[in-house]
């Protein structure tokens, strides 16, 4: 029997700090409202390409696993903010890390598309039809953001992370998975004005705009993902008392605090660094399982217990079974071009363009 083991990971976050006390330079916002309603404290910036990030993420995470990146056999990439859509943003990473032998797609499934392309991933390797695989998630967030719509920019930021999976026959990596989609809620969470749904003829053509529900999303992610999260568990024959570390989607405290309650999973037990990055979607659980690694929170055997929702509204849960190794093979040096900027002076022609068009069309 054929199981995926997590071999490699790696992350890369962008340097530029947004604060909340930033946030309120330009917007009717105050860092009380966001630290209680969501946790989060700052988030970062991405000064260069989406996939720039990507790259470095993916290089970390095959240092990790000692990995040529010849070998790897296909490239996953889960995200909704990609560098391009012709080409594809996987096929962009495919040629810069050199991973001439792997075939390349791009998942676009919000922030659910780490653990989804995951799953995919593990599934194709335990099907004998891959046997190396690169999945990354990640967003360049702030690139799609209205910085007039208060109540979705103090949300979001900048990151990407990345797995290598690898075939073993030991009983190790991804043991169960489910995942699936409200659709009934997909406009809960929708970007307009973007997508050939939208007339190219309208003024309004390419200027984002977030429809956001934020209760109703709010609402739908502890149920869904607390029902997932039963369900993997039940797969496994398990209980939350086998579970060592749960290392969820990062999308707000308060989501997270529920969901613990109601899967009935001790807070200590839960990996939170949504405070210092904010929710980037696809990015937050390969970074939050890098940096659970870098701090010694996963040890060798341990259970881990994974949860996410997005736009869709997508949402899902697996369960890992670590494997022996918790330290890297090797690192690198890769990094991400300098960056001479404060966030806010990335930022500001962006913020600028967004509140002048407020101020036109009211
Ligand atoms: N600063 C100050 N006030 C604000 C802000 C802000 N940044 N944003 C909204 N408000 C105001 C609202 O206008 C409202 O004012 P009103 O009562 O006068 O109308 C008030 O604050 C309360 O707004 P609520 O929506 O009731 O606030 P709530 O407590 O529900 O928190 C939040 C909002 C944080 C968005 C929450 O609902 C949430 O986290 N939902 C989940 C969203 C999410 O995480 N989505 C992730 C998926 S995204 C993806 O997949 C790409």
């Amino acid at each position: 029997m054929l199981y995926a083991e997590i071999t490699g990971w790696g992350k890369c976050l962008p340097p530029a700090v947004l604060s909340n006390a930033d946030l309120t330079t330009f917007m009717d916002t105050t860092d009380e409202w966001i630290t209680s309603r969501t946790g989060i404290e700052e988030r970062r910036i991405c000064h260069c390409n989406f996939s720039d990030m990507a790259i470095v993420s993916a290089r970390r995470a095959l240092a990790a696993a000692n990995l040529d990146p010849a070998e790897l056999d296909l490239i996953l990439l889960g995200s909704l903010t990609m560098d391009s859509l012709c080409p594809n943003t996987a096929s962009i990473i495919q040629d810069a890390i050199g991973a001439k032998n792997a075939a390349s797609i791009d998942i676009n499934s919000a922030c659910t598309g780490f653990l989804y392309g995951l799953h995919i991933g593990t599934n194709l390797i335990r099907t004998g039809a891959h046997k190396k695989i690169l999945v990354l998630g990640g967003e360049f967030i702030s690139h799609y953001m209205n910085w007039a719509q208060r109540d979705v920019a103090v949300l979001f930021g900048d990151a990407c992370g990345a797995v290598v999976i690898e075939a073993t026959e030991e009983r190790i990596g991804l043991l169960a998975a489910k995942i699936g989609c409200e659709a009934d809620a997909k406009y809960a969470i929708q970007i307009t004005n973007l997508g050939s749904a939208y007339s190219r003829l309208s003024e309004e053509f390419l200027y984002i705009n977030w429809n956001f529900e934020g209760q109703e999303v709010f609402k739908r992610a502890v149920k869904c993902m607390a029902r997932a999260c039963e369900d993997v568990l039940h797969q496994l024959d398990l209980t939350t008392a086998d579970i060592d570390l749960v290392v969820p989607h990062q999308a707000n405290k308060r989501i997270l605090d529920a969901l613990a309650r109601r899967v009935g999973i001790e807070e200590d037990k839960v990996f939170i660094n949504v405070h210092k990055y904010g929710n980037t979607s696809a990015g937050t659980i390969p970074v939050a399982l890098t940096e659970a690694l870098e701090e010694g929170r996963v040890k060798p055997g341990d259970y881990i217990l994974s949860a996410t929702f997005g736009a869709g509204l997508s949402w899902g849960a697996c369960i890992i079974k670590w494997g022996d190794r918790v330290t890297p093979l090797a690192t690198t040096d890769a990094e991400l071009p300098p960056c001479d900027k404060t966030a806010l002076e990335i930022l500001q022609p962006h913020i600028a363009r967004y509140l002048a068009h407020e101020a036109k069309t009211g």
